[in-house]
């Protein structure tokens, strides 16, 4: 840092070692943590290696059992793709009725549940929620890495689970199916009858997720671990943004599995808390730089950020269910040219209205 000369003097030593405390102090908010807050934050290094351990064995299974030449040699007859549909939560899971009779709109075995429910709150076990799948999960919290973890758990999970599992789509307790689960289907897979052709094409299979290069307060989220902390790997010009909920395909799920470095940037804990929302950074960073093309660049999952507060978005409750908000919902406000399949965010009391208008409504398309 300094010039070594005969001059040196123990004032220099002194100052040397103040600036790289200082240093420290700035920049590693690993080493000294500011404060139980952030503290808590830090994920363990025991959850790190159970996470990089079942992430390299998810990633070895897939590999193992080769790509769309091997599949059909499985002894299944008549393999078909199948949607992964992967739980995130921290509460019940309030809509299990709905999302069953979702599930029930499909004859043929295409889906498989997962459900990743923080272990520190005790959770309903919705026994009727068609083979849900409970996985082995950890605490999660708001503002912090976690939700990068559990995802990424979901993914692996049901990679290791089922070999057929070719689309992975992240929901959590506050999300609703605005479509048959007949019509999700056909949108990403095509005709069941045809959909094995997946098997060979799933080298080109797009995944949709959102990513947005612009967003307000995005140099707030980008420093949100202080200068240059996403540096050298993360330029500002490369920082992405984008809703929590997508629908990766399984080459992407792979390829979070095995991604590390910005991980590695992505895991520290946030200096800003208001700023510090991790897990909508980390896939759509990640995925604008691994594959820009292989993305939809828009989420499925419709939000309403009208009059959003603290970070949260509206919440629609029972009075504002009918056939109208449905159909309002699904129309993407981008582009005509697709339908979103879920949305967010609705409070409990909406099961019963909106159980009312599954059939007729929601499930008709
Ligand atoms: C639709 O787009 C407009 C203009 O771009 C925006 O103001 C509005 O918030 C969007 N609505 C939803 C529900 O995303
Ligand atoms: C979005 O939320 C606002 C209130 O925050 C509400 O007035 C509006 O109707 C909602 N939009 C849709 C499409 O539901």
């Amino acid at each position: 840092m300094f010039p070594s000369s005969s001059s040196s003097s123990p004032i220099v030593y002194s100052l040397t070692l103040f600036l790289s405390l200082l240093f420290l102090f700035l920049f590693s908010p690993r080493i000294i943590p500011h404060g139980n807050r952030h503290r808590e934050r830090l994920i363990s290094v025991q959850d790190e290696l159970d996470d990089l351990r079942l992430f390299r064995e998810a990633v070895s299974t897939a590999t193992a059992r080769g790509g769309s030449s091997k599949i059909s040699h499985l002894g299944t007859i008549n393999p078909k793709p199948k949607i992964a549909f992967l739980f995130l939560t921290n509460s019940d899971l309030v809509f299990a009725p709905l999302w069953q009779r979702f599930f029930e709109s499909s004859n043929d075995d295409l889906f498989n549940v997962y459900v990743h429910a923080d272990p520190a709150t005790k959770i309903a076990t919705p026994e009727w929620l068609i083979k849900a799948n409970f996985i082995p999960a950890k605490a999660t919290a708001r503002a912090s890495p976690t939700l990068i973890s559990a995802a990424r758990r979901l993914m692996a999970n049901a990679i290791i689970d089922d070999p057929f599992n070719m689309y992975f789509a992240l929901v959590s307790q506050h999300c609703i199916p605005l479509h048959s689960f007949k019509f999700v289907y056909t949108s990403l897979l095509g005709n069941p009858s045809s959909a094995h052709k997946a098997f060979l094409t799933q080298g080109s299979l797009k995944s949709y997720i959102e990513i947005l290069s612009e967003a307000p307060f995005l140099h707030n989220r980008y420093v949100a671990r202080g200068d240059g902390s996403l540096l050298p790997e993360i330029p500002f010009d490369k920082f992405r943004v984008g809703s929590q909920f997508f629908v990766l395909a399984k080459r992407h799920a792979l390829l979070v599995l095995r991604e590390r470095k910005l991980w590695r940037k992505f895991k520290v804990p946030c200096l800003d808390l208001d700023s510090c929302y991790p897990e909508e950074h980390y896939f759509p960073t990640f995925l604008s730089i691994a594959d820009p093309k292989g993305s939809s660049h828009y989420t499925l999952t419709i939000v309403n950020w009208t009059d959003s507060v603290d970070g949260h978005p509206h919440t629609y409750h029972s009075p504002e269910i009918s056939p109208d908000l449905i159909h309002m919902l699904r129309k993407s406000n981008t582009s005509s040219s697709y339908s979103y399949f879920f949305a967010r965010k609705f409070s409990p009391d909406c099961l019963k209205p909106l159980m009312e208008i599954a059939d007729d409504v929601i499930f008709r398309d």
